[in-house]
Parts: C-alpha cells; sequence; structure tokens
C-alpha cells in the first residue's frame, strides 16, 4: 500500500488492519498515552476545495503522532501560476513524507501519484471519497460490534461518498441497497467491480429507486448532500429531483428500531435530511465526524512509518 485513492485498491486484509490500528490509536488518545511513531514526519495538504473535517483531522492526526502538517493552498503554489502536477509532485516528495489532495477530477490525484515518491491520500475527489468510508465503516462497527450480514441503506446521489460506500461495503461483508433518482445512480463500472467483492464476502448491492422500499429493515441509514462540491449551479434543480429522497421520520420507520443514522457532514437540515432526524436518538453523526481523526491517524501510520 503505497498510496491510498480509491477503496477498491485496499483488499479486505488492509482494511481489517487499518480498523483494528484506528481502535487502538483511539483507546491511546482517550487515554491520553501519546507516543510520537511519526516524529520528525512532514505531511503536506493541498486542497482546491473547502473542508472542515478532513484538513482539521488530518493536521490535528499528524501532531497527534509527533509530526507535523504544512496546509499548501493552491494560491500559494507555483501550481497556480501553471508549474505542472508532475514537476511539484516531484519537487514535494524531496520536502515532505506524505501528502494529502483534496481535487475535482479523480485522475488529477491519480496524476499526483504517479509522479510522487511519497505516498499520496485522495481527501475526496469528485469520484471517490476513501477516507470518509473507513470512518463509516469504522463507526458502524463500534456501535454494531461487527459489520458483516449488515444492512446498509444509502438515500440520495450517487456519488463520491456513494461510490467508497458501496466499494468498502461490498469488501466488509456489509448488503448495500440504494436509492438514487433515475440519473443520479452510482457509476456503473463502480458497482460492477464492488459486485465482484461482494460476491466473495457474500454480501450483496442493490439500486432500488424507491427509498421506503430501500430503507426497508436496513441496520444503517445514510445519506449525503444533494448538490455536491462543484455542483452549486445544480443545486436549485437538484431540490425538485432528490425531494422524495430525504432521511426523514417517515424513512426511519422502515428501518430497524435500532438503525444507525449516518451523514458524512456537511449537512443541509431540511433538504437530505431532516433536523429531528439529525439530532434525534438513532443519530451517530459526530462520533462519524470524531472517527475521521482516529482512522486518518491508523492510514497514516501504515504509510508514512
Ligand atoms: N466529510 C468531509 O469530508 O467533510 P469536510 O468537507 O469538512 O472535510
Ligand atoms: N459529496 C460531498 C461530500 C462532502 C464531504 C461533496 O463532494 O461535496
Amino acid at each position: 500500500m503505497k498510496d491510498l485513492l480509491t477503496i477498491n485498491a485496499l483488499t479486505a486484509e488492509e482494511i481489517e488492519d487499518i480498523l483494528t490500528l484506528s481502535a487502538e490509536l483511539k483507546k491511546k488518545q482517550k487515554n491520553r498515552q501519546m507516543d510520537c511513531p511519526l516524529i520528525g514526519r512532514t505531511l503536506g495538504m493541498f486542497f482546491e476545495k473547502p473542508s472542515t473535517r478532513t484538513r482539521v483531522s488530518f493536521e490535528v492526526g499528524i501532531y497527534q503522532l509527533g509530526g507535523q502538517a504544512i496546509v499548501l493552498p493552491v494560491s500559494d503554489l507555483q501550481i497556480g501560476r501553471g508549474e505542472t502536477i508532475a514537476d511539484t509532485a516531484r519537487v514535494l516528495s524531496r520536502y515532505i513524507d506524505a501528502i494529502v489532495i483534496r481535487t475535482f477530477e479523480h485522475k488529477i490525484v491519480e496524476e499526483w501519484a504517479g509522479h510522487a515518491s511519497i505516498p499520496v491520500i485522495n481527501g475526496l475527489t469528485d469520484m471517490h471519497h476513501p477516507c470518509q468510508a473507513l470512518a463509516d465503516v469504522f463507526t458502524i462497527k463500534e456501535k454494531k460490534g461487527s459489520l458483516k450480514g449488515l444492512k446498509l441503506t444509502y438515500i440520495g446521489d450517487g456519488n463520491n461518498v456513494a461510490h467508497s460506500l458501496i466499494e468498502i461495503c461490498a469488501k466488509t461483508g456489509v448488503d448495500i441497497s440504494l436509492a438514487c433518482p433515475k440519473g443520479y445512480e452510482p457509476d456503473k463500472k463502480i458497482v460492477k467491480d464492488a459486485i465482484e467483492d461482494a460476491k466473495r464476502q457474500g454480501s450483496s448491492i442493490n439500486i432500488i429507486a424507491d427509498p421506503i422500499k430501500a430503507a426497508n429493515n436496513a441496520d444503517i441509514l445514510y445519506t449525503d448532500v444533494w448538490a455536491s462540491m462543484g455542483q452549486e449551479k445544480e443545486h436549485k434543480k437538484r431540490l425538485k429531483i432528490f425531494k422524495d429522497y430525504q432521511l426523514n421520520k417517515k424513512l426511519l420507520k422502515s428501518a430497524k428500531p435500532d438503525a444507525l443514522v449516518m451523514h458524512c457532514l456537511p449537512a443541509h437540515r431540511g433538504e437530505e435530511i431532516t433536523e429531528e432526524v439529525l439530532e434525534g436518538t438513532n443519530s451517530v453523526i459526530f462520533d462519524q465526524a470524531e472517527n475521521r481523526l482516529h482512522t486518518q491517524k491508523a492510514v497514516m501510520l501504515r504509510l508514512m512509518k
């Protein structure tokens, strides 16, 4: 494992190992047992889209492991004036020990990884959000005890978060059902590849148009924004298209009584999720956000040590 660009590039064993290590790191942090396995190491952070959780949890995480972070705003780098990714990646590889990239097209992180000799971590692209998916299954395992045989229902846009969830559910034996409006289903190739992994784990992937049917008997209900970063101009149009794909009380009734409510955040209350469900007793959304810190520390340890 040199980079973390997609969940699909990880084996089931590597995911299991990251989850185990994340639990150890979380326990250590709660007990204030600090050691510094990444002392002297530097993490670069190159973000072409806004971020609260990813940026802060990586920055705090590397400090807690004894290393340091440098935030590299596009506007401050020569890349903003046309220096190539290839040259920037090769130069930065001489100074820093790993880099987190948040960008638009997925091929941009692949280009970074192709030229960098250091690990490249995908902090979100238009197609994938692997760091989020690791924290998500870690949270589910923490709350439910195990993963295999659970049913996760994702409601809304077949976007980056949905893609990484599909891949991680397939690799960890979680059944996933997705309810998306017509034309907003997840990428066909990602689903096709994940079906192979799901077969190996004895789990299933279902794309269902009706959200209530999709949520039937679910152990986890998950949603994300209707318009992702970069799709702001489509927001108004999407409000109409997605209006029946809201995580609300009615949908929650279709799931198991102890179903977990999850959202990667940031949330748009009253759009993809109602205030009462987001703040309700089934919600584990803020634990899920916290767990970004613990799982990303595990990723950094595996890639940078
Ligand atoms: N969930 C997530 O990645 O949040 P940020 O956009 O705040 O990093
Ligand atoms: N799908 C959202 C996730 C934000 C963390 C986006 O890409 O904007």
